[in-house]
């Protein structure tokens, strides 16, 4: 089968298109003949992060929907044809505080799913939703995950409150703006391009702002109860002091840096609510794509690119053209 590989050199240098085996199944596996497979700024930090010449080949990669291709015998939710999307947290079954140990993501240090075929136990698949198209679902799973225990398991979003999304052209900030106005919350986002300031706009966002303006200035007459960080040192700083007394950061990314400061003085008179989140559980991946079904909620699909086009798409997403998500297709 044809997959994105990953060895011998640190980075994009290390990336090629090549023949590889296709993927074996054991008792317990499916294998999914991928149609759409999702990108994350993750598979940018991990190609970019692996240096050692000596790693074994990877291929890179979280998202994917697809048609099941074989079962093994073990094998009973699932048959052959049935059309899928990947559960991309691996070993995270229940609902809980944080992940169990011995969590995973799918595409790191197991093969991932920029591949013609991914294989995995039935439990790491879910039936696709109805109102989605594969190149839709393809894009879904991670993304859309991690903003819905951000929001909802975690922030707590209520439909009277008012949540900043800093960096709107993120892929998870996407589904977020999504799932918060579906809620009715009030949403506000920032981004440093005029451009996606107004898409954003489009999809239904209250108000978006400058990511380099002073929020404070801009937001004043705003009381902003929960604000999802994912953009690290950069914005860091701007969140904690735009938040009302007493509000929310729930952080999940660091796009730029992971050291951040903090006026601890100025932190525990405020008596804000500082918060991590990490994607979610197999039961949270299941009630999102209920919630989606339900609210009949796309995700926000930019672009999708060919498999021999890798360069080109881990450029994209590595300067920040996207808004909302890409992918690669595999539609033969
Ligand atoms: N812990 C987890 O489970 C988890 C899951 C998913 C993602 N993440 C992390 O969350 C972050 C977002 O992920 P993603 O895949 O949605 O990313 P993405 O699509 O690449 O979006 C990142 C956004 O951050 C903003 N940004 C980037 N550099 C910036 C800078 N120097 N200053 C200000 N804003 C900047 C940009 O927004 P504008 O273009 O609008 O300015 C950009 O669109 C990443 O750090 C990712 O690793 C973590």
């Amino acid at each position: 089968m044809r997959a994105i590989v990953h060895e011998g050199k640190t980075g994009f240098e290390g990336l090629s298109v090549k023949e590889v085996e296709r993927p074996s199944i054991g008792n317990k596996d499916v294998l999914v003949k991928v149609h759409t497979a999702g990108m994350n700024r993750r598979d940018v930090a991990v190609v970019t992060k692996r240096h050692q010449a000596e790693d074994p080949a990877l291929i890179p990669g979280s998202d994917a929907s697809g048609t099941i291709e074989a079962i093994g015998e073990g094998v009973t939710k699932f048959e052959a044809g049935d059309e899928v999307v990947i559960n991309p947290g691996l070993g995270w079954q229940e609902n809980s505080d944080a992940p169990p140990e011995g969590f995973e993501i799918v595409g790191l240090p197991d093969n991932g799913t920029f591949a013609e075929y991914y294989s995995c136990t039935e439990d790491h698949v879910e039936r696709k939703p109805s109102h989605l198209s594969f190149e839709e679902a393809g894009v879904l799973p991670l993304a859309a995950l991690t903003a819905y225990r951000a929001l909802f398991t975690r922030g707590q979003l209520k439909a009277d409150q008012t949540v900043l999304l800093p960096g709107i052209g993120s892929g998870v900030l996407t589904f977020a703006l999504k799932f918060s106005k579906a809620l009715g919350a009030r949403v506000i986002v920032t981004s440093r391009s005029s451009e996606k300031q107004k898409e954003a706009l489009a999809l239904g966002a209250d108000r978006a702002i400058d990511t380099n303006c002073d929020w404070n200035e801009e937001l004043s007459d705003e009381t902003v109860d929960l604000l999802i960080e994912s953009i690290g040192e950069a914005t860091f700083e701007k969140s904690l002091n735009v938040i009302r007394k007493g509000g929310t950061i729930v952080t999940f990314g660091a796009t730029t840096d992971d050291q951040v400061q903090i006026n601890i003085r100025q932190f525990f008179y405020g008596q804000y609510n500082l918060l991590g989140s990490t994607m979610g559980s197999a039961e949270e991946f299941r009630e999102m794509l209920t919630f989606i079904e339900e609210e009949q909620i796309k995700p926000q699909l930019d672009r999708l690119f060919k498999l021999e086009e890798y360069k080109e798409a881990f450029e994209y997403l590595r300067d920040t053209k996207n808004f909302g998500k890409i992918g690669f297709s595999l539609k033969r």
